[in-house]
């Protein structure tokens, strides 16, 4: 299987090229692209393999193509790739909604795939998260409401946002000038900033309409109402969110809680808390503070308590399950299925 990943000195590109080679796919050859050529720039299994400009004639041969390269190259290159059969996994949002196109997250809608799809979006960081921590309370009780408030690190606006952050946080402890915020709306070091994306005309930011969108999408509640609060916090990677759901059918906290335990992709902690430093680097996505809403009314024991209204937090790596791994998961899946030869 011959693969591209268009994007690969970025920070997701370079994060599906590592988990290609950890999850040791069979990737028969990688070639990385990039706006422009750069020698020896990207590793894979011990090698340094140089970065190409990616163009329609360079990006041909290929049996499955990554693209972590934003709306632009995706848009570019998408189609033709497509009409010569290739599987295109695409991390950015260009594709996300269109009719027909599923929206994958193998742990929440793997059985969407169907023989014929050849263009597999990757959602959104946030949603990802998010879904794979509501599906078992949609699984258990049904869902009407979800109210988040997002917690997002400086590395979900790429390599560029990781360096506003350190810039900024270097003239803070060195007392230098702070450089002029160009990535973010506010400067982030010691702060944090309620906006990710453009509003629309309504208030709501680009990445709020997003993570509505593409959460009903992948949960399959075109219905479901979703309210989001996106803010950017100074924190290097994972994203956490605040989320409080109102269920269809009654249930309780230590049904929940088996549910958590039980499903792929999920880490349940009972106990304690997880934060964005602990789950760097790793594939799951962590759910704790799980607790009822009606039992702080009722001031009775958490997790006897039946209700319809529960609040929980849930962390995830971004750049690995809220893109890089989901976008190699998706291979991996086709595979399985035998919709891609190895
Ligand atoms: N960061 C996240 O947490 C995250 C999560 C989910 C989805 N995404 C999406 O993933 C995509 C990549 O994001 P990122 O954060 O990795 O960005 P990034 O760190 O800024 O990297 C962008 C990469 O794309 C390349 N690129 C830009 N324009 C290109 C073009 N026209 N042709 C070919 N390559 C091009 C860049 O190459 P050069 O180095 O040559 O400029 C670089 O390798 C975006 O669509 C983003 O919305 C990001």
């Amino acid at each position: 299987m011959n693969v591209a990943v268009v994007g690969a000195t970025g920070a997701v590109g370079e994060t599906i090229v590592q988990v290609l080679e950890e999850r040791d796919v069979p990737v028969a050859q990688l070639t990385p692209f990039a706006s422009r050529d750069r020698a020896a720039a990207v590793r894979f299994r011990g090698n340094r393999l140089d970065v190409r400009t990616a163009s329609d004639e360079a990006l041909r041969g290929f049996d499955v193509v990554f693209f972590a390269g934003g709306e632009d190259a995706s848009e570019k290159y998408a189609p033709g790739l497509l009409e010569r059969g290739c599987v295109v996994i695409d991390n950015s949002a260009s594709f996300r909604m269109q009719h027909g196109v599923p929206l994958i997250v193998p742990e929440v809608n793997g059985d969407a795939v169907r023989p014929e799809h050849r263009l597999f979006p990757v959602a959104n960081c946030t949603a990802i998260i998010l879904c794979t921590a509501l599906r078992p309370i949609r699984d258990v009780a049904g869902l009407t409401c979800v109210r988040v408030a997002t917690y997002q690190a400086a590395s979900g606006a790429g390599r560029a946002g990781l360096e506003e952050l350190a810039a900024d946080e270097h003239a803070l402890v060195t007392g230098a000038p702070e450089p002029a915020p160009s990535i973010f709306p506010r400067a982030l070091a010691r702060n944090v900033v309620p906006q990710v994306g453009a509003f629309d005309a309504g208030g709501w930011s680009g990445e709020e309409c997003k993570v509505r969108d593409e959460s009903q999408k992948m949960l399959g509640l075109p219905e479901l109402q979703i309210s989001v609060t996106a803010v950017r916090v100074p924190v290097r990677t994972a994203h956490s969110e605040a989320v409080f759901v109102e269920t269809q059918r009654e249930t309780s906290c230590a049904e929940l809680a088996s549910a958590f335990e039980a499903s792929p992709g999920i880490v349940f902690h009972r106990e304690g808390i997880v934060t964005p430093r602990d789950v760097e680097g790793t594939d799951t996505v962590h759910v704790a503070r799980l607790r009822s809403e009606a039992s702080i009314e009722r001031n009775v024991i958490l997790s006897a308590v039946e209700g319809r209204h529960f609040a929980l937090w849930c962390v995830g790596d971004q750049l690995r399950k809220g893109a890089a791994t989901n976008a190699v998961q998706i291979l991996e899946l086709l595979l399985e299925k035998g919709y891609v030869a190895a």
